[in-house]
């Protein structure tokens, strides 16, 4: 049962970073392939907390990393967090970062910013990392990959032809301050020099890894609702972390993918601007961004908070062809009386719908109609099975199940590695 795809089934944050830690104990590779520093992964190994926005998780159980072609490079970010990692005795040779990834300069980060401020109200509320320009420049044709870090003269030259052009953009359009040409090329190069042994042809090796029936786990950044073809655009990311993208991200085909682990809390996060049906009205929604310290690990930002939607999550377990789900962070829960779940939407006509609306205006107005479930007001943290859990949460675990036709393969019940409850046996969930 070699791949599994574990991905983000709502705006991102789900937890996805734990749960690639724990499946990573009994994997041999572990592959990002989407998106760039706009993820962060906070993961408590071994009682120490650390804070990854590139390198895939499973760095902390000494398995194999890949940064795949679809993933957006911050050379310099990189470059910290490799550090980062061997300063504390974590040793990163079995990170390998795909050729074809492209590169996030430092004017893509300064025209994010730029642009972000310009839309002034209509602002997306980007990460502000330059993932959107990044991904913009890849399509266009235009970008610098990370094997150009091969050869330091294209690089030297294609930074140069690239600024030319992009400081005209940042002075004359956004009226910012162009960048300086020989202090960042020289940086470009450090940078370079320091990232050329992680260079590797990526698609091969995780081929190579499928054809001797090693376990490879693709983990996806970011979120179903945040994804650029199906997810609430324009508030969306510049990639796709759906699992379909899971295949071109690294480059295999389709077919080499066994099972599909959607990630989502007991409730739901958002940062950034753009629509939220069920987010919660009044002091409960700080309460359970307290409880759930929902703080955002890139950028610091306070978390959105709502009652989980089963309409959005229903259309993730569509549109990835979920095979099981990971529900995250439901001792969060523990302290409500009750806990209203989102199963339908009314939509703007007075019709109801518990599939996820096609249009955008019907989603901009829809309003969660809710059933309410008894809490339990118990901690979890020390529950091992299913049957240690208080009968409200397992009732609300198999409402859950019910209702969206997917079975809950594991139940998170705190921020430790352990402290997840798999019902029928984590060899069920990733092979
Ligand atoms: P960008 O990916 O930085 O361009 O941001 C686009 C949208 O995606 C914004 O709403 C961000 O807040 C959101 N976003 C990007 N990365 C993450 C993430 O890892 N978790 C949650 N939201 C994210």
């Amino acid at each position: 049962m070699p791949a599994t795809v574990i991905v983000g089934a709502q705006w991102g944050d789900e937890g996805k970073g734990k749960i690639v830690d724990l499946l990573a104990q009994d994997s041999d590779l572990v592959c990002r392939y989407q998106g760039g520093p706009n993820a962060g992964h906070t993961i408590v190994h071994d009682g120490e907390t650390f804070a990854l926005h590139h390198v895939p998780s499973g760095i902390l159980a000494g398995k194999l990393c890949v940064v795949g072609a679809g993933c957006v490079v911050d050379p310099g970010l990189l470059v910290a967090e490799l550090d980062e990692l061997e300063g504390r005795g974590v040793s990163t040779t079995s990170v390998r970062v795909s050729g074809n990834a492209h590169l996030i300069m430092p004017w893509h980060v300064a025209i994010d910013s730029a642009s972000e401020r310009h839309l002034g109200r209509l602002q997306i509320g980007t990460t502000r990392r330059g993932i959107g320009p990044a991904y913009a420049d890849k399509a266009a044709r235009i970008g610098i990959r990370v094997q150009d870090i091969l050869e330091p003269k294209i690089l030297r030259q294609k930074f140069e032809t690239a600024l030319a052009e992009k400081n005209l953009v940042l002075e004359r359009i956004h009226g910012v301050p162009p960048l300086e040409v020989e202090e960042l090329a020289e940086r470009m190069e450090a940078y370079a020099a320091r990232l050329r042994p992680y260079v590797a042809d990526t698609s091969l090796l995780v081929d190579h890894a499928l054809r001797e029936g090693r376990r490879v786990l693709l983990e996806g950044a970011q979120g179903t609702l945040l994804d650029l073809d199906h997810g609430t655009y324009p508030f969306v990311t510049s990639s796709s972390p759906l699992a379909g993208a899971a295949a071109t991200g690294v480059g295999i085909g389709p077919t080499r993918i066994d099972r599909v682990l959607g990630v989502a809390k007991a409730y739901v996060t958002r940062v950034g601007e753009g629509p939220f049906p069920t987010e919660i009205e009044g002091p409960e929604q700080a309460r359970v961004r307290e409880l759930g310290a929902e703080y955002g690990t890139t950028t610091g930002r306070e978390r959105r908070c709502g009652w989980l939607d089963l309409v959005g999550l229903r259309f993730a377990a569509r549109v990835n062809g979920m095979t099981s789900l990971a529900l995250t962070k439901l001792d969060v829960l523990s302290a409500f009386e009750d806990v209203p779940v989102c199963t339908r939407y009314r939509l703007p006509g007075g019709s109801e719908t518990e599939e996820f609306p096609a249009h955008q205006s019907d989603f901009h107005h829809a309003e969660p109609v809710y059933e309410t479930l008894p809490g339990w007001l118990e901690p979890l943290e020390d529950a091992e099975s299913l049957a240690d859990l208080p009968a409200a949460a397992r009732a609300y675990v198999a409402f859950v199940e019910e209702r969206l036709g997917v079975e809950v393969s594991l139940i998170s019940v705190g921020a430790e590695r352990e402290r997840v409850v798999a019902p029928r046996g984590l060899a069920s969930v990733a092979g």
